[in-house]
């Protein structure tokens, strides 16, 4: 049976690698050495039920080995029905797969944050207008709401179309750290969705990451410190950093993190990155969370993960990470 595995929201059937099949031969070939306790009536039929399964896995040792010999790989139309139970085409055996680039990529974010003390908790695929917009202090009917490009199912869910949807969730679950005189660092990566034209620098699935901390004493000061340790981590070198006006109804101020591309990345010298929007928590997100913010005060960030792996690997076009182009991904293969 050809294992089938949801990478990615990609479904993606794996033939089972020969020396499974081998493995597999190996125990059925055992069953033989039973044959002589089997009572002489059923005999027949039990040497046939064993010579027929160890003809289909020989049949299928030959296939995986043909495959892997001509390694060629059919295009897979994730949108063309299938029967899952029917004969599947045969695509690269399990040996030939690596784990995505975005996904490395993403770990390597969660560590560094999980180092600084963050939690992390995970988004969601499909929120709702609540958690996506009101919680967010967007007022109803602001044309705000229209600058996020999002997508509805018939019900009216929302797969998010960034990850701070999370925020109002985090306060909520993380409030218990304020009455214990801790500060609530959480932070949260996830897939999100946008409705807008695909080009080389968006696509219509990519990869956030928020940052949410709030404690009594915490500053813009503090929230640039901790940007700038993530971001030095994360490429390995020292940067230099710069902050710019921005709008976000969640945030008061809001400001746009950018940095200067590296001599190392490419950068020449005064190319400026936008790397993620944040700002300090406007008093309505907390109150909605229940968090009396005349007591409390909180800075929040979100940005593209693409975005910045994109920049370590020197890659200029974001849709390659969508596209299932085994080329590309094979570069990334350790
Ligand atoms: N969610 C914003 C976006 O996708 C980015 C952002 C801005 C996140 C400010 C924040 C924030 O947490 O405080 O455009």
């Amino acid at each position: 049976m050809p294992a089938i595995s949801v990478i990615y929201g990609k479904i993606i059937y794996v033939m089972s690698t020969v020396a499974e099949l081998k493995a597999e031969l190996k125990l059925l070939n055992a069953e033989y050495a039973k044959i002589k306790d089997v009572p002489a009536e059923k005999r027949a039929d039990f040497g046939k039920q064993l010579n027929h399964k160890k003809q289909a896995i020989m049949q299928k040792i030959a296939d995986a080995e043909a495959a892997a010999e001509n390694n060629s790989v059919e295009t897979l139309d994730i949108t063309a029905p299938c029967d899952i139970n029917g004969k599947q085409p045969e695509f690269l055996t399990a040996d030939f797969g690596s784990k995505h680039p975005l996904m490395s990529e993403f770990d390597r974010v969660i560590a560094i944050y999980q180092s600084m003390g963050f939690d992390i908790m995970e988004s969601r695929q499909l929120d709702d207008e609540f958690h996506m917009f009101d919680s967010l202090n967007f007022a109803k009917g602001h044309p705000a709401r229209d600058g996020y490009d999002t997508f509805r199912t018939e019900e009216g869910f929302i797969p998010p179309a960034h990850t701070s949807t999370m925020q109002h969730r985090v306060l909520k679950a993380y409030k218990y750290k304020l009455d214990e005189g801790k500060a609530i660092a959480v932070a949260v990566p996830g897939r999100v969705y946008r409705n807008e034209d695909v080009d080389t620098t968006h696509e219509h699935t990519f990869y956030q990451c928020e940052g949410v901390y709030v404690s009594k004493t915490c500053t813009l000061g503090n929230m640039l410190g901790i940007l700038r340790e993530f971001f030095e981590k994360y490429y390995g070198q020292k940067l230099n950093i710069k902050t710019q006006p921005g709008y976000f109804p969640f945030t008061e101020p809001s400001l746009e993190f950018l940095i200067e591309k590296p001599k190392a990345l490419g950068g020449k010298g005064g190319d400026w990155l936008e790397m993620l929007g944040c700002g300090m928590i406007h008093p309505n997100v907390l109150k909605m969370a229940g968090i009396d913010p005349v007591k409390y005060q909180g800075f929040a960030w979100g940005g593209g993960i693409d975005r910045l792996v994109m920049l370590r690997y020197g890659l200029t076009d974001v849709r390659y990470f969508e596209s299932a182009k085994l080329d590309f991904l094979k570069e990334f293969t350790c």
